[in-house]
């Protein structure tokens, strides 16, 4: 790695860190629930915190009512630097940013992981989705599978919280956010121990 990667908040690995106010580096307690975004936006890159704009308040909303508060789920993105106009991050950043997503993983030791999002699923997930996206949520999320695994810990996906947040449905017509509060389930039933089944 280069110099300017051995420093988390000082990070100029990728051209990212041209474009941010400043690094959003992974929050919340260690052993428990972390969720994996895809990227800052403009208010996680004012505040230097995750999951604090729109999208991320709708996750807090969807746990909370699952009974996981924000204050007992760990948060990080796929990016820890905010892409211009909230652009997807590209290849060569998401790749630039893996050893840190690694390493928050290796540090938090979470007891399950819920991808948000298709890029933060395909970080964490070695199988690959012809069908889309929000089908393979459905499938992986159908309680009679084990689910996939990452550096050991069972992942979860879930679709990400912008489609949630502005009640956007799937082509059948039903709600996403219906998928989401499924999938959320799903990872808090693993959370508090309610799914026994061995991991894939
Ligand atoms: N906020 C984040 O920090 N990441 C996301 O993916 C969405 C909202």
């Amino acid at each position: 790695m280069s110099v300017g990667a051995s420093d988390p908040v000082r990070c100029t690995v990728c051209r990212l860190h041209r474009g941010r106010t400043q690094v959003v580096l992974p929050d919340g307690p260690a052993g428990g629930l972390l969720a994996i975004g895809e990227a800052p936006g403009q208010q996680e890159d004012a505040t230097g915190i995750g999951f604090v704009g729109r999208a991320g308040r709708t996750l807090d909303a969807v746990l909370e009512r699952l009974g996981v508060a924000r204050q007992a789920y760990a948060r990080t993105n796929v990016v820890r630097c905010r892409p211009p106009d909230n652009r997807k991050p590209r290849a060569d950043e998401v790749l630039a940013c893996r050893p840190w997503l690694e390493g928050a993983v290796r540090d938090l030791r979470p007891r399950v992981i819920l991808a948000v999002g298709q890029s933060a699923a395909a970080q964490v997930m070695s199988v690959q989705w012809g069908a889309g996206y929000l089908d393979l949520v459905e499938e992986v999320i159908s309680a009679s599978r084990p689910l996939p695994s990452y550096q050991g810990v069972p992942v979860v996906p879930m679709p990400h919280t912008s489609p949630l947040a502005w009640n956007r449905r799937r082509p059948d017509g039903t709600p996403i956010r219906e998928l989401g509060v499924a999938a959320a389930a799903r990872a808090v039933a693993e959370l508090i121990g309610d799914t026994p089944l061995p991991l894939r």
